[in-house]
């Protein structure tokens, strides 16, 4: 398999939303109930400042995207509906962790390692701004690939959604300094 990571650019916005349906219905089915993968799908949309700021990894194979994953300078961690008008305030590297965000892998592609080599681009890139430490708010079906790369749960929480449903997620982080 070869495959080249590159950065995102406004272009793959569509086909980085096709990515992330078809993992969250297809891979998440193990970790959470149909109402909660429905809810879920509101929180999970292609997040256009991650974009922008130019820290959202593609990882393609034949010119077709089969993994993405990003990290953050800001402090939202994910993009819950209204989100474009709260939290995007920079974090300050020297005291505040950057956040991870829009990990999802292709299912055709799953247990790869795609995922893994996504998170590290996404660690390394942080490193390399500046931050000594790195946050990210992990599904249940995300939580293995981050505790399989070193990062420990802070707490177990629920994010809501316009459905009243609340979806579980776990709060991690990861020490990037040396
Ligand atoms: C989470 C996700 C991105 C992982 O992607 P991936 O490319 O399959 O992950 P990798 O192949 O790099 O996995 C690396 C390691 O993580 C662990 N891991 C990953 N997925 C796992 C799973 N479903 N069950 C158990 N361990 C898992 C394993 O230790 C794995 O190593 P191994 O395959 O040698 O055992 C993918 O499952 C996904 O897109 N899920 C749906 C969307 C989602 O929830 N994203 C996370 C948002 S926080």
């Amino acid at each position: 398999m070869t495959v080249s990571v590159r950065v995102a650019t406004p272009g793959d916005a569509s086909a980085l939303e096709a990515l992330i349906d078809i993992a969250t219905r297809t891979l998440l089915p193990a970790f959470l109930s149909p109402e909660e993968i429905e809810a879920s799908l509101e929180l999970m949309t292609v997040d256009r400042l991650l974009i922008e700021d130019g820290t959202y990894f593609i990882a393609e194979q034949g010119g077709a995207p089969v993994a993405s994953g990003g990290w953050g300078r800001r402090r939202e961690y994910v993009t819950a509906p209204g989100a474009a008008l709260r939290g995007q305030e920079l974090l300050d590297p020297s005291r505040e962790p950057a956040r991870v965000r829009a990990m999802y892998t292709h299912p055709d592609y799953a247990r790869r390692g795609l995922g893994r080599l996504i998170l590290r681009t996404c660690e390394d890139a942080a490193r390399k701004a500046g931050f000594a430490d790195a946050e990210l708010l992990a599904t249940l079906g995300g939580e293995p690939l981050y505790l399989a790369e070193g990062w420990h749960e802070i707490e177990r929480t629920f994010v809501g959604t316009s459905r009243g449903i609340d979806v579980p997620a776990v709060r991690m982080g990861k020490r990037l300094a040396p």
